[in-house]
């Protein structure tokens, strides 16, 4: 796929150098949920540019307040943090480190087709490396993964919720027979992003809580998709029903794409001292400044309610797609998090050649720019996850043109496409 040039934007909407209009369904890398050209936090910057970077102990008071600010809308008991990591992944090693420090204990638990991010322990932590653990040596001794809440492709071949949480009780046998018998945490998406966007059934957080507690485990939402709105409740875990030991944020938390990431936790695990973990480029002013006014702007809770409101539009719409389509196998998701499974229609098969395909035809003929969950062989899961600001037009212009690249695919009737202004 060539890359136009984009030279401006203004909420999901970008503009390419040719003066064309696009629709962004994938939010940058996920990580742009306050849209492009927002003016509130680029004010905001420009007010740090002068001073874009200070050493972390002269921005421990802005560091503080983004922090706090995090402690507030946390669920559970989450009272400390930092907001001293640029990455994803280096902050869930923050996390796990504690979790490891404030135990004694080793092992790290996680979820088959997970994604914790790309250094070499996240990879090796992470259920769905893709081909990354070909390239490099990155097998964790420390590292058990269990069966992740599938529902539509079960592991047990089970259903929900006659299954009894099987996914959860097995659990208990893996940490017998496959761990060391050491277990320091669990890190859990409480929406699996990359693998597909899997929402755990509802009472599977609730389960998951009561076997870390039976067996003293620090449970660790990586919220690194799913805070900051994404779900249309700050944190993805309120959505969910998952009270966890520490919340992880990146991706969304600068809004508009500043590299900035923290962790909160429970007061047992401030046990890190500085020394322990840190990075130069770490707890930039810009990257603070913009994560304090996201914070403020996405926590409005007119506006989570707005999101909660647009996002279930917008599954409406893309579930009416499954129904004329048999390509689609599942639509799932909430808030501004969807993803649509393709399938082959007479087997069920994953169809991740398919879906690679339309993703391919959307951007070049639709202008729609959009993402596909990353495993090999189940690659087949197109995502949809538009700036929190999209508006309900913009939604349905994403849907059209989902639709009419599905019906240039199979052959169907689609509706009439209306452009909307500026698109
Ligand atoms: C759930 C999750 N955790 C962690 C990461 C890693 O974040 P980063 O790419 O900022 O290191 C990602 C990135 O895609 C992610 O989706």
């Amino acid at each position: 796929m060539k890359s136009p040039i984009f030279v401006r934007g203004e909420g999901a909407k970008l503009v390419d150098s040719n003066g064309e209009f696009w629709l962004d369904g994938a939010s940058g890398t996920f990580n742009v949920p306050m849209g492009y050209g927002n003016e509130e936090i680029t004010k905001q910057l420009e007010q740090g540019v002068s001073l874009p970077f200070l050493s972390s102990p002269f921005v421990a008071r802005q560091m503080e307040e983004v922090v706090s600010k995090l402690c507030e809308l946390a669920p559970g008991d989450l009272t400390h943090g930092s907001a001293r990591d640029i990455t994803g992944s280096s902050a869930n090693e923050r996390a796990i480190k504690a979790a490891q420090k404030a135990s004694g204990e080793s092992d790290v638990l996680s979820l088959f087709l997970s994604h914790h991010g790309q250094s070499s322990w996240m990879t090796a932590i992470s259920g769905n490396a893709y081909r990354r653990r070909d390239i490099i040596d990155s097998r964790s001794p420390h590292s058990l993964k269990v069966p992740a809440p599938y529902c539509y492709r079960c592991h047990f071949k089970a259903r929900y919720p006659s299954c009894g949480f099987l996914c959860v009780e097995s659990i208990n046998d893996y940490i017998e027979y496959a761990s060391s018998g050491s277990i320091a945490c669990f890190i859990v998406e409480p929406v699996l992003g990359n693998g597909g966007n899997i929402v755990p059934p509802p009472g599977y957080f609730e389960q998951l809580r009561k076997l870390c507690d039976e067996r003293n485990i620090c449970l660790i939402a990586d919220e690194v998709q799913t805070g900051v709105g994404r779900t249309g409740y700050f944190f993805g875990s309120e959505a969910l029903g998952l009270e966890p030991d520490m919340a992880v944020l990146a991706k969304g938390l600068g809004g508009v794409g500043l590299p900035i990431a923290a962790v909160i936790h429970r007061e047992e695990y401030d046990v890190l001292e500085s020394y322990e973990h840190a990075s130069t480029g770490a707890g930039g002013l810009l990257g603070l400044s913009a994560a304090a006014t996201t914070i403020d702007a996405v926590s409005d809770p007119e506006f989570l309610a707005d999101i909660r409101r647009r996002g279930e539009i917008l599954g409406e719409m893309l579930e009416e797609l499954s129904h004329r389509y048999r390509v689609i196998g599942d639509v799932r998701g909430l808030g501004m998090m969807w993803g649509i499974e393709m399938v082959d229609p007479d087997t069920g098969a994953p169809a991740p050649e398919l879906a690679m395909s339309i993703i391919e035809s959307a951007f070049e003929q639709h202008n729609l720019v959009l993402r596909i969950s990353r495993p090999p062989n189940r690659g087949n899961v197109i995502k949809v996850r538009p700036p929190l600001v999209t508006t309900e037009e913009e939604l349905e212009q994403i849907v059209l043109r989902i639709d009419t690249t599905l019906a240039e695919f199979t052959g169907t009737q689609r509706k009439a496409q209306h452009a909307i202004g500026g698109l």
